[in-house]
């Protein structure tokens, strides 16, 4: 077990707490601020406690110095002020005088945001090689690091484990839940269990396959990585995104475990992956070398909600078609629609099944929508994640 922010006497503690702001922006705007939102639990209990509050993000990746222009946390500093109702005084550095002097009159209940973490990595990567003498300096600007920044927890940067490592440590309420949520579903799941993946590749879910197909009780397979297990049963699969380096793993899975691994048996196709492409419905078996399924037909859709049906617990990662496009969208949302109205447990994976799912306004439907993409996936490998490794134990 894992110290909480509860374990600590916050009041008049200078408290680190890492957070993971790396929203979507675009043209400036924050498209969907749902990781600021999650975050709130644990900032405002910490204000609530007296703490005086150092924020710290990534936002992007920051590669260069091009990068740095538009990769600010200016933005997500005034969008935590209003959902705050409070000042959130934004330094634009990671270090120096301002930020040591912004620290040093903090009162009690005040909140600062450092700017991006990843700005130390141009040029070095200081921040996301975790750097010795970054995680030092940084340690020493508060007395408690809290971890709450779930989707960061699969890194080991400067800012999560290199802190958590000098400082008296503990996570924060999202972590916490997080923690829960996706930890108990895998260690003893309410049967039956049934997992749903998705996405274009193969080589991102390989290590979640091995792991899970051992504890499901079914593994439903839609979107991309769908193709390459179809041809792996020998079938024609058109232009469809396929993973020829994972054919033999593919290849592997099915012959072991037939009974659990469930594909699509017909699909929705267009020429190009583009919005002005035109949806055909096909059966998988009348797929012709033209033809790229950018989505899962009526048939599998209707085939996958019969397991659907008779499962307890749910854990879905990875979109079941290209459901950014209108027209390849409709067996996402039809998964979508048909879980968030089931009495069951429904456990949905960060990234883009999280945005998949918000999107369509049922995030209060499920019982845990992560917000890890990356993060949620090393959980479900089995992977110990090393920004919750470092932290101290109860
Ligand atoms: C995420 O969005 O998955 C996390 O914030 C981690 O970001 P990264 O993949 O750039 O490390």
């Amino acid at each position: 077990m894992k110290k909480t922010i509860r374990d600590f006497d916050l009041l008049g503690k200078s408290v680190i707490i890492r957070c993971d702001f790396n929203v979507p922006i675009s043209d400036g705007k924050i498209t969907d601020d749902n990781r600021i939102v999650e975050s709130l639990k644990t900032i405002n209990y910490a204000i609530d406690k007296g703490a005086k509050l150092l924020l710290m993000s990534h936002l992007g990746r920051v590669k260069t110095e091009e990068d740095k222009l538009k990769n600010s946390l200016q933005v997500v500093a005034v969008r935590l002020s209003e959902l705050i109702h409070r000042e959130v005084k934004f330094i634009p550095e990671t270090r120096g005088s301002l930020l040591e002097e912004a620290v040093n009159n903090l009162n009690n209940g005040e909140v600062i945001l450092v700017e991006n973490t990843r700005f130390e990595d141009v040029p070095d990567k200081l921040e996301s090689n975790n750097d010795f003498e970054l995680a030092t300096y940084w340690s020493k600007l508060g007395d408690i690091y809290i971890n709450d920044a779930f989707g960061t927890s699969h890194r080991a940067h400067a800012s999560n484990v290199g802190i958590a490592e000098k400082l008296p440590s503990g996570v924060g309420f999202l972590v916490e839940k997080e923690i829960k949520m996706i930890g108990e579903v895998i260690e003893n799941p309410v049967r039956p269990l049934t997992v749903i993946l998705g996405g274009s590749k193969v080589s991102d879910k390989i290590g979640v396959i091995k792991n899970l197909v051992n504890i499901a009780d079914y593994i439903l397979i839609g979107g991309g990585m769908a193709f390459t297990f179809l041809k792996a049963k020998g079938l024609e699969v058109g232009s469809s995104i396929v993973d020829l380096e994972n054919l033999d793993f593919c290849k592997e899975i099915l012959e072991k475990y037939n009974e659990k691994i469930i594909l699509p048996i017909d699909v929705v196709c267009g020429l190009e992956v583009s919005e002005n492409s035109t949806a055909i419905a096909k059966k998988i078996a009348d797929m012709n070398k033209n033809d790229m399924g950018l989505d899962i037909g009526q048939d599998s859709i209707e085939l996958f909600i019969n397991y659907l049906e008779k499962s307890k617990t749910v854990i879905w990662n990875g979109p079941v078609g290209v459901f950014e496009i209108e027209q390849f969208s409709n067996g996402t949302k039809a998964i979508a629609n048909h879980l968030a109205n089931q009495n069951i447990i429904t456990i949905i994976g960060g990234g883009d099944t999280a945005a998949a799912v918000i999107n369509e306004g049922y995030k209060e439907s499920f019982t845990h929508v992560s917000t890890g993409g990356g993060a949620s996936l090393e959980m479900l490998e089995g992977t110990i994640l090393p920004g919750i490794e470092a932290i101290d134990n109860s």
